[in-house]
């Protein structure tokens, strides 16, 4: 088996959306779904943009998908050679993960297509495409290249205003509705001579459209080379999408590729793991790391990662807890400097947290739970839509989730102690630390008789349970959040003088006395036969299987969770919530009860988000669960191999790749099996092998310098790179 690639032969249109996720090609900078060339909307092609939203009339805001400018069609003798129009003879496609190069070929009788593309690793703005066809009859053949802006959008249209540019370079600009961003994307072509040549403006784009006489056995190749910039990018996004079209196509679709896995291999040596003993595992982790590093954000030092990445709109393009805790532990210990940026974002969307938090009448920072560009809080307060009545329902995400200002400050206490590297405090985060312990000062309900402060009406990661009081995952969660701030003190212990004048700049004197008192008296959870109780009153609900509740449903697509769900009066839960809390916070229980809670929890799990099945992995290897593990981790692996994975949420589609598994998948390699712990640079393993797996190796980076970590069932070693 080859454990770089994913093929699939035949083309069905109804696997269209869940292939054009499997088969992304993407840099960080866009996505490309992996759809063929002459694709329309019914197939979804979208060349999706990170950071760059958009908002149509009062639907939901979301990323803004450019102008296809690699659209390609081919005509033979009248005859369109194009999936979705003409039945192939055979299809098959392929996604490299080594090199991330998107292939395919197709069969039409006539004509076969054969193309290569990606998205450069080497210069994000850049998309490139060679098209290879192959005749079988003689005839004329017609091949319409351009920037098609007959787009996949769910919420759209989102550029309006479309002006079109002939000349060696099409090109297609266009505004964004809502801020009037400037997006523009321009094509070149490189061909043998001959032929017809002519450009066509239509409303669906610019074309250019060249006629070869072509005989049969004949082959014609052509290289497209296209450019995406933003008025975000730079003041003349027109003209550099030209000039960087035009470069690219004198350099040479060969020398742009090289360059392109050349960045593709320094990503996988600095972030590969290799397991051996089990091809389809070693090719999902592959998978996994191939689409978490494709989204990542390497041309800006202050972006963060959508839930989805970037193969489409789906969850407006937000960023969730998914960033700090899935993706953030790849990142910090292989490509620390993409860690600092999903950081970055979060300190530089600390006034659109402390703006939120003032909309709801409380004080310092409340991070929005769908995060869009400049810390809009993109989730509305009706998130699902009834699949029985096609009403919206009132969902509580944005306003009672709030560990998700304690998962921020979790992920930059981690940077700051798995890197020893302060400076990320210094550029902001300390106030970001601050100012989210502030939040929960102000959110905390102290009891009548002043001992106790509980945490009412939130909502944990299990999203299924509205309303709750004393999540124990969020109580603890503010816990090491309140800590966290007043632990500040030392880590600037010698700096006193600037740390006072950022209490003093933040008026934080009356909190900071607050602090250790709140800490101390937030309250403690129901401990049952050792099983901790996820939050007052869950022992209490109707104890039933996940059997029983699946059986209640009325329709596939019903929502389990809210008022009307059949999970929120049982206690089938979504996702892990006690035990996300035990994988990360290591001590929190001793092995027994963590035993305990692992059978309590897991049997009434439904595993409904892609974020669970990692959770449970990671805490079923500290406790010798191992063939629990390798089938979590397997599940968690191969979410985007298989296509696995909820696609609706009620009547609302919620498909796209899953880089929270995609990071889970790493983590439970990483920290799960080899048992993986790095503090200050300092670098310590304790390998708990699945027996499947004869050897697991990946390198770490600890203050700057590489490690290779080398795994097998005799034991473990780290080693320089
Ligand atoms: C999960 C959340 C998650 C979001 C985005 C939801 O289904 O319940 O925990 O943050 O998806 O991945």
């Amino acid at each position: 088996m080859d454990t770089w690639s994913l093929e699939k032969i035949g083309f069905n249109p109804k696997d269209a959306a869940l292939d054009g996720n499997r088969f992304l090609c993407a840099n960080g900078y866009l996505g490309l779904r992996g759809v063929p060339e002459e694709a329309g909307p019914s197939l979804f092609p979208a060349v999706t943009l990170a950071g760059v939203y958009d908002q149509v009339q009062d639907r939901w805001r979301e990323p803004v998908n450019a102008p296809n400018g690699l659209y390609l069609r081919l005509t033979l003798n009248g005859r369109p050679m194009a999936l979705g129009k003409t039945d192939p003879v055979c299809h098959r496609q392929k996604i490299d993960y080594r090199s991330g190069i998107f292939e395919r070929e197709t069969d039409f009788g006539p004509a076969i297509v054969r193309s290569h593309r990606f998205a450069s690793m080497a210069d994000c703005h850049l998309t490139l495409d060679r098209y290879e066809m192959r005749f079988r009859e003689d005839g004329e053949a017609v091949l319409r290249a351009g920037v098609s802006t007959d787009i996949w959008d769910i919420n759209g249209p989102h550029l309006s205003g479309f002006a079109y540019q002939g000349g060696d370079a099409l090109l297609a600009h266009a505004l964004t509705g809502e801020k009037g961003i400037r997006v523009a994307v321009a094509q070149s072509l490189r061909t043998e001579d001959g032929g017809e040549e002519s450009v066509e403006e239509t409303e669906q784009g610019v074309f250019r459209v060249l006629r070869r006489a072509v005989q049969a056995g004949s082959v014609w190749t052509v290289s497209v080379f296209s450019a995406v910039f933003t008025s975000l990018d730079g003041a003349d996004p027109e003209k550099a999408a030209v000039k960087t079209c035009l470069r690219a196509k004198e350099e040479g679709f060969s020398a742009c590729l090289r360059a392109h896995e050349e960045a593709w291999e320094n990503i996988w040596e600095s972030s590969e793991i290799v397991l051996e003993g089990d091809d389809t595992a070693a090719r999902a982790l592959h998978a996994s790391q191939y689409h978490l590093n494709a989204i990542a954000p390497r041309h800006s030092d202050r972006l963060s990662i959508p839930a989805r990445g970037l193969s489409g709109q789906t969850y407006k393009g937000a960023v969730f807890w998914d960033s700090e805790i899935f993706f953030f532990p790849m990142f910090v210990h292989t490509q620390p400097k993409i860690a600092r940026s999903l950081l970055r974002y979060r300190i530089d969307t600390l006034p659109g947290a402390i703006k939120k938090a003032e909309e709801y009448g409380y004080r310092g920072a409340f991070y929005p739970w769908e995060s869009q560009e400049g810390g809009v809080e993109g989730c509305t307060n009706f998130n699902v839509v009834d699949v029985f009545t096609h009403r919206p329902v009132r969902t509580y995400f944005r306003d009672k989730q709030i560990h998700i200002s304690a998962d921020v400050v979790y992920a930059l206490r981690s940077y700051y102690e798995i890197t020893g590297d302060r400076s990320l405090l210094e550029e902001g985060g300390a106030r970001v630390i601050l100012e989210c312990a502030r939040f929960y000062l102000s959110r905390a309900c102290a009891h009548v008789d002043d001992e106790r402060v509980d945490f009412d009406d939130v909502i944990g990661p299990d999203e299924y349970h509205e309303r709750v009081r004393n999540n124990a995952f969020t109580n603890q969660m503010i816990r090491h959040c309140l800590n966290t701030a007043l632990e500040l003190r030392e880590v600037f212990s010698d700096r006193p003088e600037r740390f006072s004048a950022l209490l003093r700049e933040l008026h934080y004197e009356k909190d900071w006395a607050l602090l250790a008192r709140v800490l101390e008296r937030i309250s403690r959870p129901r401990v049952k036969n050792g099983v901790t109780e996820q939050f007052d009153g869950y022992f209490d609900l109707e104890d039933c299987s996940l059997d029983m509740v699946r059986s209640r449903l009325r329709d596939p697509r019903e929502y389990w969770g809210g008022d009307h769900g059949v999970a929120g009066t049982t206690q089938i839960i979504k996702q892990a919530d006690v035990i996300a809390m035990a994988a990360l916070f290591p001590d929190v229980f001793p092995d027994d009860q963590l035993n305990a809670n692992w059978a309590y929890y897991e049997p009434r799990t439904e595993h409904g988000s892609s974020l669970s099945a990692c959770m449970y992995a990671l805490t079923a290897c500290r406790i010798g669960r191992l063939e629990e593990a390798w089938k979590l981790f397997l599940k968690t692996a191969e979410i985007d191999v298989s296509g696995e994975g909820k696609q609706w949420a009620g009547e609302i589609y919620i498909g796209g790749t899953h880089p929270a598994s995609n990071g889970g998948a790493w983590m439970i390699a990483a920290l799960g099996f080899a048992g993986l712990k790095m503090r200050n640079g300092r670098i310590e393993i304790n390998p708990r092998l699945p027996k499947t797996v004869k050897r697991l190796r990946f390198p770490v980076t600890a203050s700057g310098k590489r490690f290779i970590i080398d795994i097998t069932q005799a034991g473990g070693k780290i080693l320089p790179a």
